[in-house]
């Protein structure tokens, strides 16, 4: 039969945001739909990988053959999901917003704000998942992360890239319409860590996941 050319790989992925709770009824979180992931599962899954989708709370999830899906809500799960396979994956593709910050503490029951008044939310930073990852890559394993950004040069992408030990970025930005959270679209520009851009028009997700896979194939990424 058909060599597909994910074949025998195994794709880690992350997607969707991540809740962090404030009380049982709030949380920080942003506006990720997991759209951009759901369709780079798919794409991988039919070229043959086997993926391990993980997911921060979103309403759509990948089908096919081939996706494990391991549900997950704040980014200390996604962490733990994801460094507990951290020796299991020859690609992995970070494709969640996750929150860089959580509430310092979860209050048990609902804040009342005839009791509290204006507040002041405290926050401590989330570990870097991507960076955790890239600090304990081995040398058949390949990461591509993403970069949401407003605003932002070519050389702090090549630099948030060497700093999280990636191989490829995925760049979308706020300012491209039809680019970015939620949308059916996407715009990107792909940065190789060897050098090199490669930018590509408004396409389907499905299309954007596509043009992330030939890249990643064209690179040689997996060898
Ligand atoms: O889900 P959709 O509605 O379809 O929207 C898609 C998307 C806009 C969410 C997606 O295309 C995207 O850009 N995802 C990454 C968003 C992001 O958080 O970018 P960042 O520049 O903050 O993070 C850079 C990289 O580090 C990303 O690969 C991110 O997954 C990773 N990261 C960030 C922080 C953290 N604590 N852990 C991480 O792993």
């Amino acid at each position: 039969s058909e060599q597909k050319p994910l074949s025998g790989k195994k794709v880690l992925m992350t997607s969707g945001p991540t809740y962090e709770k404030i009380d049982p009824v709030r949380f920080v979180g942003n506006y990720s739909t997991g759209k951009m992931g759901l369709a780079l599962a798919e794409v991988c899954a039919e070229a043959g990988a086997q993926v391990v989708f993980i997911t921060g709370p979103v309403h759509d999830l990948p089908k096919g053959k081939g996706i494990d899906i391991i549900r997950v809500e704040s980014a200390l799960e996604m962490y733990e999901a994801c460094l507990s396979r951290k020796d299991d994956y020859d690609l992995g593709i970070l494709c969640a917003a996750v929150a860089d910050y959580r509430p310092v503490k979860m209050e048990d029951s609902k804040i009342k704000r005839e009791e509290v008044g204006a507040m002041t939310l405290a926050l401590e930073p989330n570990p870097d998942i991507a960076a955790s990852l890239g600090q304990v890559k081995q040398s058949h394993q390949r990461l591509v992360g993403f970069a949401l950004e407003t605003g932002t040069t070519p050389e702090q992408v090549q630099a948030k890239m060497n700093r999280k030990g990636l191989d490829m970025i995925v760049l979308n930005s706020l300012e491209d319409k039809g680019a970015g959270f939620g949308t059916e679209t996407n715009k990107v520009s792909i940065f190789s860590a060897k050098g090199g851009v490669e930018d590509f028009p408004l396409k389907s997700k499905r299309e954007v996941a596509q043009d992330i896979l030939a890249s990643v194939l064209a690179h040689d990424l997996l060898g």
